[in-house]
């Protein structure tokens, strides 16, 4: 039987973003006593393969691997199998994916050995598509009702809970209930720059709303000093790593 994972009290996640497996460490080992962990995503893992990840992962810091899968149900089966083995605390699927392929996800990581299984969390609908793209690929629903829609699905089949915006986090609360794990980007201190992301709150904002998880990225990665602006978020969420 595997252990119910549990994320730390920190719960900011620094986003990782590069293909550089000496930078990725880099940052990993600045900031690791202001975060609750790290996330790293597709680019990283196609440059840098499960060996990168393990390097990661043997930094001891609760990983959170971004990989979206959505395929047949073995198919996603056998990567959430393959990616819990190399020790990722989160894991991710996309619910459009459907019940099945849900099904088998969660399946996996109960079943890929160790002590403790990594969480199983969905994608909904990518923030990057608005009503109009949902519309071009035949979703008749609005983007919120079909972040809902697919947030109760993954919920119903097991999964620990969604990556969703800011803006999501009430009605998927209001859907889900409050033991649903909500993993939420788009955090900007009031003190760093937006970039490219439009719908944003800050990290007080998102956790006070209820989010469990916060991805954050440049604002501390592209910062001049990426310690100390891990530092003053972690101090302005009142945590500690
Ligand atoms: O640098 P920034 O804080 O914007 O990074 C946010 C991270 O969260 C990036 O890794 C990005 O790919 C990821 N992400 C996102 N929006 C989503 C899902 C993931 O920004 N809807």
């Amino acid at each position: 039987m595997t252990n119910t994972p549990k994320l730390p009290d920190n719960p900011i996640f620094v986003a990782l973003d590069t293909a550089n497996l000496a930078q990725a460490l880099a940052w990993a080992e600045a900031v690791r006593g202001h975060v609750g962990g790290v996330k790293t995503g597709l680019e990283f893992f196609s440059a840098n393969g499960a060996d990168g990840v393990r390097a990661i992962v043997d930094l001891g810091l609760p990983v959170f691997l971004d990989l979206k899968f959505h395929d047949i149900p073995n198919t996603v089966a056998g990567a959430v199998r393959a990616v819990s083995r190399l020790g990722a605390a989160v894991v991710n699927v996309h619910a459009s994916g459907g019940p099945a392929m849900l099904d088998a996800a969660r399946e996996a990581a109960e079943s890929a050995g160790g002590t403790s299984r990594p969480l199983v969390i969905a994608v909904t609908v990518l923030t990057s598509m608005d009503n109009s793209d949902l519309v071009a690929v035949g979703q008749t629903l609005s983007a919120t009702e079909q972040v809902v829609h697919l947030a109760k699905l993954s919920q119903d089949h097991g999964l620990d809970g969604v990556v969703c915006s800011p803006a999501e986090i009430a009605p998927i609360r209001a859907a889900c209930g409050d033991d649903f794990q909500l993993i939420v980007p788009g955090i900007r201190p009031d003190w760093a720059a937006s970039g490219d992301q439009k719908r944003i709150t800050t990290p007080r904002q998102a956790r006070d709303r209820g989010a469990n998880m916060l991805v954050i990225g440049r604002p501390i990665t592209g910062a001049d000093d990426p310690v100390a602006a891990a530092a003053r978020i972690a101090e302005e969420l009142g945590t500690s790593a």
